[in-house]
């Protein structure tokens, strides 16, 4: 039994088109293997931790193998639970969309939540950085324009290039993007375009 784990960042829900495609994606991907767990993490649902002085010091002290205080500790074991539920999976989707060029604050208050030394990621003075985390992801991308290559909007996007350095940073290499764009469009063509991303969600999961 394999487990999967949903990561939902769009605070829109009934009117997001990522969630509509990654809905579309768990269904399909249930149907295929009933015996899965799906794990769904809403991000806005959540009650996140602040990423604050506390938590940045215990990862320093982390690194250096310095004693954490009390404030430290607590936020240390936060991290740890958000880390582990997110490490337990073996497969990951994720539904990203754009917010100005980049992703979501609350997706990226949990990418510094959870991508922790000795967690996420290693270090060797050697070897260099190496990602601990094992599995395979598919993603949802939205966003109201398109930025592909020759769209001449390249530059604007930090949205796939970050979200897949960071996959790639802490382990899980094996990421296939499924694109929900462009959203700022004629209805008949922003309908085309989740048409679309749902049939590739579907085909994905089913294979997945
Ligand atoms: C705060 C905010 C910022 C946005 N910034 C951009 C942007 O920089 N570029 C873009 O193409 N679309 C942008 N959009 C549009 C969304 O990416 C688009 O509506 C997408 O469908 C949102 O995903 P969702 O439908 O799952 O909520 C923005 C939307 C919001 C709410």
């Amino acid at each position: 039994m394999a487990k999967l784990i949903y990561i939902e960042s769009s605070p829109r829900k009934d009117r997001s088109h990522s969630i509509e495609v990654a809905n579309a994606f768990v269904t399909a991907y249930k149907a295929k293997n009933p015996n899965d767990h799906v794990d769904v993490l809403d991000l806005w649902a959540e009650k996140l931790p602040s990423f604050d002085g506390d938590m940045i010091n215990a990862k320093y002290a982390a690194m250096h193998g310095a004693k954490q205080s009390a404030g430290e500790t607590a936020a240390w074991s936060q991290v740890q639970k958000m880390f582990d539920r997110f490490n337990a999976a073996d497969k990951y989707l994720f539904s990203v969309p754009m917010w100005n060029f980049g992703v979501p604050y609350i997706l990226k208050q949990y990418i510094d939540i959870i991508t922790q030394p000795g967690m996420a990621w290693s270090f060797d003075p050697a070897t260099g950085y190496s990602g601990l985390v094992k599995g395979k992801a598919a993603v949802i991308y939205s966003s109201a324009g398109a930025y592909h290559e020759g769209s001449g909007a390249e530059a604007f996007d930090n949205q796939r290039p970050y979200f897949q350095a960071w996959l790639g940073f802490v382990g899980i290499t094996d990421v296939t993007p499924v694109s929900c764009a462009p959203m700022l469009a004629a209805p008949e063509d922003v309908a085309k375009a989740v048409s679309n991303a749902v049939t590739a969600a579907q085909e994905l999961a089913a294979i997945f």
